[in-house]
């Protein structure tokens, strides 16, 4: 070995810490472009100071990835899609490189090395801040787009404040957010896909970096907006269509879509932070039942286990498991169990034994396994991202199955301590790429949403239901997602609406938050406005903290009850409605809970904060939400034509409405042209319902179609044809309305079909393929009078026309009704 002398070691040392940290200290930008290398769909640049790669996804959908080292394998937790074969011209000339699309255009300017997006016809839709572009500092990766006039910016999922986050910054990293302030950020989940407006034209970036991303939509700087992680490469997707409703779709399309959930997770679940032991599980179910209050699910939280270790029973509690989910099911209810990643170091506790026998838990850089505090006390964690982690981790959950459970609940999967501060040395294996916890935090949530769903899927052999409160962008592929700790607080109930609408237009569907809040106790009025809300989210479910007064809808007296019933009832009507809409989501991507923006992109109203909150529960109706305090409230009606939902009212578009608010009735309206299929009141998915198929067609000036979907609610068969599929659509210019021939071999369990008219002249002739029917014209109300406290009946129903179910035996061929 040589020697070297002790100072020219020190003069060594001396130079290695100054260049480092200059490395630290200096901004360090891509520089000028030396090389290009195009080869079919993609472009590999190598500039001064950096290494990039440009790939064509597809005509819309344009990858950038950029490292100052040589880019390394690539791998995503996030993006399932490889890129499309499709036509591109790439050319380059000594200032830029062209890239042509059917749907944009994309210059590379060579000196210095910066991006710009146009769209066919030559509009900037976003560039490179001319001067800052990409750069880094140290390991801290950023790029910087030119914040362009008016520019506005929606999504990133779970992210707290206004719909539009001009003039904010987000950090992305899972946080355990108990109880937290309507400010607060980040919380619980990482998602970091936006979309940006401006000048009628739209784009959204998605980011893959599972570091701790920062996101500035022009906070303290009026020159750009940024994303950038605190590790690993720039990496993102640029998405330009000209409708936002295709944005979502494109990126749904890199990042997965929902699987169809369980009918029975769509009905009403009623929790708290604990029910127990099972003889209260059962109370509480027959309750339910007794008081005619429709419900799907019971959730049990962590008191089921025992001394919180995952995968066991509470003996005294919860002595005959089996015995407690059969009978409930009996009863039209479906089990759903908490589990945390945290497993007790405890000797002879089987999930430890049979973890540290199998090796595997997280472990620090030195290979022994971290420890860290939840529940149970000192715990280890599984690596879900490793494929051993998680094949450990779904025989495990498979217990639960075999115990009669239908649905899993992920929780603290940021991953939660206490403490809060899971060291960075502790190393996940990353698919085989053993990386930090810088860069496998993000990811951990993700990952044990993956493992459950695939053990209870396994499992069962149907669909099984889960829920995860951490997550990455694809968590969507696997389960529903819950906003976690919230407060019982008015504020709370807002902005939970509006955490639904931004995690809808990234990608997640199927979402909910705790009804009622989860710390505190809600006032009367707060929690009969939100449950209202829960009847028009998709999971619905009230869920309340450990030291909370009772929140079960008959804990707030007979009005409240009344109200409350109410509007589950209504909900259980709408299932046809909504199983359809979630079918639509599964299949290409767009939410249920729809912000205004994404079909009223350009209008300036919708971002204002008087009317954020307001929001489309699929395509039909429109729901806006006010405290529960208020007596009057604004109301903005974007373009169309929109009816009362109690009264059949009409309002025309593009205006705002003074309204007089009460708390038996949640404002809702119906978009004219509208079809709404609905069903008799049940009191469980386990119930039939009556064999009419009630649907609702609201007379309106634009053609509309609405796709009617119906499977068994639970198997897997709708994959091999197993389904009832036919599009219903109205055309008011022919005056027609089209079901049309049923696709699929599931029999309807709907015999007839009843057409509920509204906004029709009552004298009006209609026919049936070709012969007229008569029309009978009859009161049609959604929602019962409160009894006891309107005896007068609080709802003035619409009148509206039936034509008789007679007349449409179960056909399956094309019925065409004249209007
Ligand atoms: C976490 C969850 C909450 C749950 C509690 C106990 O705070 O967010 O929903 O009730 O843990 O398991």
């Amino acid at each position: 070995m040589n020697k070297i002398s002790l100072p020219a070691f020190f003069l060594l040392m001396l130079l290695f810490s100054y260049s480092h940290s200059r490395a630290q200290t200096q901004v360090v930008t891509a520089g000028k472009v030396n090389t290009v290398s195009i080869s079919g769909q993609q472009v590999k640049i190598k500039t001064e100071n950096a290494y990039a790669e440009i790939t064509i996804y597809s005509p819309a959908v344009i990858r950038v990835r950029m490292d100052k080292k040589p880019l390394s394998a690539d791998f995503s937790y996030a993006v399932t899609t490889d890129p499309q074969t499709i036509k591109a011209q790439i050319t380059q000339n000594n200032s830029e490189i062209s890239i042509v699309t059917d749907s944009l255009r994309m210059h590379i300017r060579k000196n210095p090395f910066a991006i710009s997006f146009f769209s066919p016809s030559g509009e900037v839709i976003n560039e490179d801040e001319p001067g800052l572009t990409t750069s880094w500092i140290g390991d801290e990766v950023t790029t910087y787009k030119k914040m362009q006039e008016q520019e506005r910016f929606i999504g990133l999922g779970e992210k707290t404040g206004n719909l539009d986050r001009k003039g904010e910054g987000y950090t992305n990293w899972n946080s355990d957010v108990f109880g937290y302030a309507t400010n607060k950020d980040p919380i619980y989940a990482t998602i970091p896909f936006y979309i940006g407006i401006h000048h009628h034209l739209n784009y959204g970036i998605f980011f893959d970096n599972s570091y701790q991303s920062d996101f500035n939509f022009g906070a303290s700087n009026n020159r750009f907006s940024s994303f950038g992680a605190r590790g690993g490469e720039m990496n993102y997707y640029f998405i330009y269509h000209p409708q936002m409703a295709d944005i979502i779709k494109s990126y749904t399309s890199l990042t997965g879509r929902m699987p169809l959930p369980p009918l029975w997770s769509l009905g009403y679940q009623q929790n708290r932070y604990s029910y127990y032991p099972d003889t209260e599980v059962l109370r509480i179910a027959q309750t339910l039942r007794e008081k005619k209050i429709p419900a799907d699910g019971i959730t049990l939280d962590i008191h089921y286990m025992d001394a919180y270790k995952l995968f066991t029973w509470n003996k005294e509690r919860f002595p005959n498991p089996q015995q407690l989910t059969n009978r409930l099911r009996e009863m039209g209810f479906r089990v759903t169990v908490i589990v945390d990643p945290g497993i007790k170091v405890e000797n002879g506790y089987a999930a430890y034994e049979s973890g540290k026998k199998e090796n595997i838990f997280l472990q620090y850089s030195d290979g022994e396994n971290y420890t860290g505090q939840v529940w149970p006390g000192w715990c280890h964690f599984p690596d879900f991202t490793s494929s051993k982690g998680r094949s450990w981790w779904k025989e495990q959950v498979k217990s639960y199955i075999r115990d009669g459970v239908s649905g899993i609940w992920n929780d603290m999967n940021e991953i939660a301590t206490w403490g809060q501060k899971m060291p960075n040395n502790v190393i996940f294996n990353f698919e085989g790429h053993p990386t930090t916890h810088l860069q496998g935090h993000n990811i951990y949530g993700l990952q044990m949403a993956r493992a459950s769903y695939e053990g209870a899927r396994e499992a069962l052999q149907k669909r099984p239901f889960l829920l995860t409160r951490a997550a990455y962008a694809g968590s969507q592929r696997y389960s529903a997602l819950w906003t976690g700790d919230n407060r019982a607080e008015e504020d709370h109930m807002l902005l939970g609406v509006r955490l639904l609408n931004s995690l809808g237009l990234s990608g997640f569907p199927f979402t909910g938050m705790d009804i009622g809040g989860f710390t505190g106790n809600p006032t009367v009025s707060l929690y009969t406005r939100w449950m209202q809300i829960g009847a028009f989210i998709p999971y619905f479910r009230n869920h309340t903290g450990v030291n909370t007064k009772s929140a079960e809808p008959w804990a707030f007296g007979e009005e409240a009850l009344e109200i409350t019933r109410n509007y589950i009832n209504l909900r259980y009507r709408l299932l046809p409605y909504l199983y359809s809409t979630m079918y639509e989501s599964s299949r290409i991507g767009i939410p249920v809970v729809r912000t205004l923006a994404i079909n009223n992109t350009f209008d300036a109203n919708v971002y204002d904060t008087r009317f954020q909150q307001q929001y489309q529960f699929g395509p039909a109706f429109m729901v806006a939400p006010f405290e529960s305090t208020k007596e009057f409230g604004s109301i903005y009606f974007p373009k169309g034509k929109w009816y009362n939902l109690y009264t059949d009212a009409i309002s025309n578009g593009q205006q705002e409405v003074i309204t007089p608010l009460s708390i038996k009735t949640l404002p809702v309206y119906v978009k004219g042209s509208s079809i709404i299929p609905m069903q008799s009141l049940i009191q469980s998915t386990h119930e039939k319902p009556s064999d009419t198929l009630f649907l609702h067609l609201y007379k309106g000036d634009e053609a509309n179609s609405f796709v009617y979907y119906e499977d068994d609610g639970e198997s897997f068969s709708y994959e091999k044809g197993g389904y009832y599929e036919r599009a219903i659509t109205y055309d008011p210019a022919a005056g027609k309305l089209t079901l049309s021939k049923v696709t699929g071999s599931y029999t309807s369990q709907f015999k007839y079909i009843r057409l509920i008219l509204h906004g029709f002249d009552s004298n009006q002739r209609i026919s049936v393929n070709g012969s007229s029917v008569s029309v009978s014209t009859s009161p049609f109300s959604f929602l019962s009078p409160i009894s006891r406290f309107d005896p007068q009946g609080s709802f003035i129903p619409a009148e509206s026309c039936t034509i008789q179910q007679a007349t449409f035996a179960n056909s399956n061929e094309f019925i065409n009704v004249g209007l």
